[in-house]
């Protein structure tokens, strides 16, 4: 299949109220991992490369990687651009055909947001290709706002904020954080503020920072050898109830790196004389494989390829 559209796939998923997948991806084996988990259960997917991959990898390297990926897929695999904050790099996404790009200017003023996004989907649009924006502040273990707490999305802002930006999908705030300290007390998403953003929008909305943190493989990776206490992702019910609300797409990178680090340390323990990548890295693209299957479970998007 060729690169698939986000806007179709995720405008079904919201009349069906169920999530898709949005899978973080630096590499070829992370890539093969999560499609291989995609096409095991008939579930549309969504791969993502963030402005730090493509600093990493090459965006032609991921591109590439990518369009190869979801050629050889039965089930549609769209690429996408994750937190887009540089001009130059959306421009570029949007000119090697990117199925879609995310403008985070949630750093801004309200005005200023608009602006931005709206800058943005008029590129975008022209091509053919969707846009993610974000509005309200999801905090993260690198991001100077979080210490001051997290600004949930305001549901009446959030209707004029589409009005006039014209973003086909929303990132909203209501409690998540990225990476994988989350939750200091209970993990404890804001489902009412959610509920009054979905009255007021008609967009898919995307939840950021969703990580599960799964303890079997937090476990594994500590097993051997990895320092992670006081990690805390977002449980399974809470992500059930997010996606009964209204969000349509589902943002996880942390639960794939804590996966990945998981079975390559593991592979180098237990063959210490070992040293073919292929034994290190295979391993870590089997585990991720598990990890997104459990993930699309929870998402409701088995069998809606
Ligand atoms: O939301 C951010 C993603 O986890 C990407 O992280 O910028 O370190 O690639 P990164
Ligand atoms: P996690 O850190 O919870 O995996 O969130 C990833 C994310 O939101 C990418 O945009
Ligand atoms: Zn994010």
């Amino acid at each position: 299949m060729m690169l698939a559209n986000t806007k179709t796939i995720l405008e079904k998923a919201r009349k069906g109220n169920y999530a898709v997948g949005h899978f973080n991806i630096n590499n070829m084996e992370i890539l093969q991992g999560v499609v291989q988990a995609a096409n095991n259960l008939k579930a549309p997917v969504i791969v993502a490369t963030s402005e730090g991959a493509i600093e990493y990898a090459g965006i032609n390297f991921l591109h590439d990687l990518v369009k190869t990926a979801s050629e050889l897929s039965k089930v549609p695999v769209a690429l996408h651009l994750d937190h887009g904050k540089n001009f130059k790099i959306i421009k570029q996404c949007i000119d090697l055909g990117y199925s879609s790009v995310m403008i985070d200017a949630s750093h801004e003023n309200f005005a200023k947001n608009i602006q931005l996004t709206k800058k943005v989907v008029e590129m975008a649009h022209k091509k053919g290709i969707s846009v993610e924006a974000e509005l309200g502040t999801i905090g993260g273990k690198e991001d100077l706002v979080h210490s001051k707490g997290i600004i949930y999305t305001d549901p009446k802002k959030a209707k004029e904020f589409v009005q006039k930006a014209g973003c086909d999908f929303l990132a909203v705030a209501i409690g998540t954080s990225h990476g994988a300290y989350k939750f200091k007390g209970d993990a404890k998403l804001k489902i009412d503020i959610l509920r009054k953003i979905k009255m007021e929008t008609k967009i898919p909305l995307v939840l950021h920072g969703a990580s599960g943190v799964p303890k079997d493989v937090v476990q594994l990776a500590e097993k051997y050898g990895a320092r992670l206490e006081g990690v805390k992702g977002v449980p399974d019910s809470q992500i059930k109830l997010a996606v009964k609300n209204g969000i349509n797409k589902i943002n996880t990178d942390t639960d794939l790196r804590i996966a990945f680090d998981a079975a390559v340390r593991k592979a180098l323990k237990d063959n210490p004389q070992d040293f073919d990548p292929r034994h290190v890295l295979g391993p870590a693209r089997q585990l991720i494989t598990k990890v997104v299957e459990q993930r699309i479970r929870t998402f409701g998007s088995v069998n809606k390829a």
